[in-house]
């Protein structure tokens, strides 16, 4: 049995995991940063969706577990990708979601380009010595450079990402979903993110396409169905 750890402390978070990867392989276990007593917070300083991860992912494999973690946002064509990695406090710290929502409206007031995407990027930390082996095609040597260097032992990292596309309403449709869904219009589905029911919306989005990327990943690494 491998003991994979999400850089997390959200228990909605870590039963999804959960579930989905069980659909995969029985050779794994999901631990959380409680479970390992990790009780620091993570600075997530990096500057792409890719290293935000990679830093979260970093907790656990410093401490010799494999880790798991993702980093998720809202990038828009005609800010150069902002919000991007500042998604969660694009106003400011300690922000709601309608903050955020007022802000990118305003931002965008005068702009007839709306394009923009929804971001998830999930990453698979090893360390070495975690009894692990991470294919050569799988590892991002990039991002294992960084990884190593910020943890100060030998680490490799896979990442997965998901986008979704779309465009950034004038006004806040839907009562579904969080953070910008309600601005987050899919033209395929002629609905905003926030007016999909869960199914609908994982069917089509980033972090959909991260998740069944990421169960391949867990396959090619650890076997299974
Ligand atoms: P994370 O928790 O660091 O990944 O930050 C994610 C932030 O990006 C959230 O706080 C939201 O503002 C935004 N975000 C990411 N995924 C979604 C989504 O599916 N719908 C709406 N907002 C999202």
């Amino acid at each position: 049995m491998y003991k994979l750890v999400l850089a997390s402390r959200n228990k909605n978070k870590i039963r999804e995991l959960r579930e989905m990867l069980a659909e995969v392989t029985d050779s794994i276990e999901i631990l959380s940063l409680d479970d390992i007593g990790y009780e620091g917070d993570i600075e997530e300083d990096g500057s792409s969706y890719e290293e935000n991860s990679a830093i979260k992912s970093l907790v656990p494999a410093s401490m010799g577990y494999v880790g798991i973690a993702d980093d998720s946002g809202l990038s828009v064509d005609v800010l150069d990708g902002a919000p991007g990695v500042y998604s969660a406090r694009y106003a400011g710290e300690h922000v709601t979601y309608t903050d955020n929502n007022e802000k990118l409206l305003k931002v965008l007031e005068n702009e007839d380009n709306r394009a923009a995407k929804f971001v998830c990027v999930m990453t698979l930390a090893v360390p070495d010595g975690a009894g692990v082996d991470l294919p050569c095609d799988v590892v991002d040597e990039e991002l294992s450079r960084f990884a190593t260097e910020r943890a100060g032992r030998r680490v490799k990292v896979a990442a997965v990402r998901g986008e979704c596309a779309g465009t950034i309403l004038r006004e806040l449709r839907g009562e579904g979903g969080f953070g910008y869904d309600p601005m987050f219009y899919f033209e395929p589905a002629g609905k905003t993110f926030a007016e999909m029911d869960h199914e609908e919306k994982n069917a089509v989005s980033h972090r959909g396409e991260a998740v069944s990327k990421f169960k391949s990943l867990i396959r090619t690494v650890f076997g299974g169905k």
